[in-house]
């Protein structure tokens, strides 16, 4: 067990399931994306998540280092060969205060053993799919929005994103405007399969063309009049929810109200949600 190594010894080496960075995007002073090398055995679907994290540091009196592990959704699609990552950095948090700082050839520690209900197989078939996220919740639909699978089962996907200030959307925005340039989308799904997608972003603090929170603009019908399409119902529509608890939790009740039910990998229903880990 590398854990048992003297601290004084090179850990870095004997990471177990390390990979390697291979690049880093900064956003805001509280956002950035990195890109890692992927482990040939890895198999995912998009929306899942696995466990990252780095060495954490020796204790003082033993010198034992154990690994400082956090749950993060994997943004890159199940096709890529490498793996994306969009994060937080919390100061004073005990892995992020330090993720931040990788650079292209550093490692970090990835347990290839990825899970989650974010994935097309917990939804029943629908016309269209709605993406709800706040924050760092966009990663699962980072994933999603570049996967074949979501635009061949869907005629319409409607990616609602709300964040207190504009630059916290700026990863989402450039992902989308980029879908139009993907290639290898263009080549499976046909040309034009970004046509598909209305997106709406709001935000709660700073000022831009919409402001609000989507749980309030859904209840008051604005998303609806907004984007010209009838109301959510369980006939038609189908939805993945991913922010804060909070968020979640009032999510549920909106979409309950317009008559979905919470699905899972074992029983698929109308909509899923999962919590945003780190933050
Ligand atoms: P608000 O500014 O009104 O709290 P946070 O940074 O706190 O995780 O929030 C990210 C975004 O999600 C913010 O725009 C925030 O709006 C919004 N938000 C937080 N909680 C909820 C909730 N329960 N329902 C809807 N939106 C929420």
């Amino acid at each position: 067990d590398p854990a048992d190594k003297p601290a004084d010894k090179p850990a870095v080496k004997a990471l177990p399931d390390a990979q390697t960075v291979t690049a880093v995007e900064h956003w805001t002073d509280q956002l950035f994306s990195f890109r890692v090398t992927r482990p040939q055995s890895l198999r995912f679907r998009s929306g899942e998540f696995v466990m990252i994290g780095l060495m954490g540091d020796p204790d003082p009196k033993t010198g034992k280092q154990k690994p400082l592990l956090r749950a993060y959704s994997i943004a890159s699609p199940a096709w890529d060969e490498e793996l994306e990552f969009y994060s937080i950095k919390v100061q004073d948090g005990p892995l992020t205060s330090r993720l931040q700082h990788i650079k292209p050839g550093d490692q970090i520690i990835l347990r290839p053993k990825p899970v989650g209900t974010l994935v097309h197989d917990a939804l029943l078939p629908g016309k269209r799919l709605w993406f709800f996220a706040t924050g760092t919740g966009f990663a699962p639909f980072a994933s999603l929005l570049r996967e074949p699978e979501t635009f061949e089962k869907y005629d319409e996907i409607v990616i609602t994103h709300t964040c207190r200030d504009v630059a916290e959307l700026e990863y989402g925005h450039r992902l989308i405007e980029a879908l139009k340039e993907d290639e290898l989308l263009n080549e499976v799904i046909g040309e034009g399969f970004w046509k598909k997608i209305r997106y709406y972003p709001t935000t709660t603090r700073e000022e831009s063309p919409k402001m609000g929170r989507i749980t309030d603009l859904l209840t008051n019908g604005t998303v609806f009049s907004d984007l010209g399409i009838p109301a959510i119902t369980p006939d038609t529509d189908r939805a993945m929810v991913c922010g804060s608890l909070g968020f979640n939790t009032d999510m549920k009740d909106v979409l309950e109200g317009f008559g979905l039910r919470e699905g899972a990998n074992s029983d698929p229903a109308e909509y899923v949600v999962e919590k945003a880990f780190v933050g």
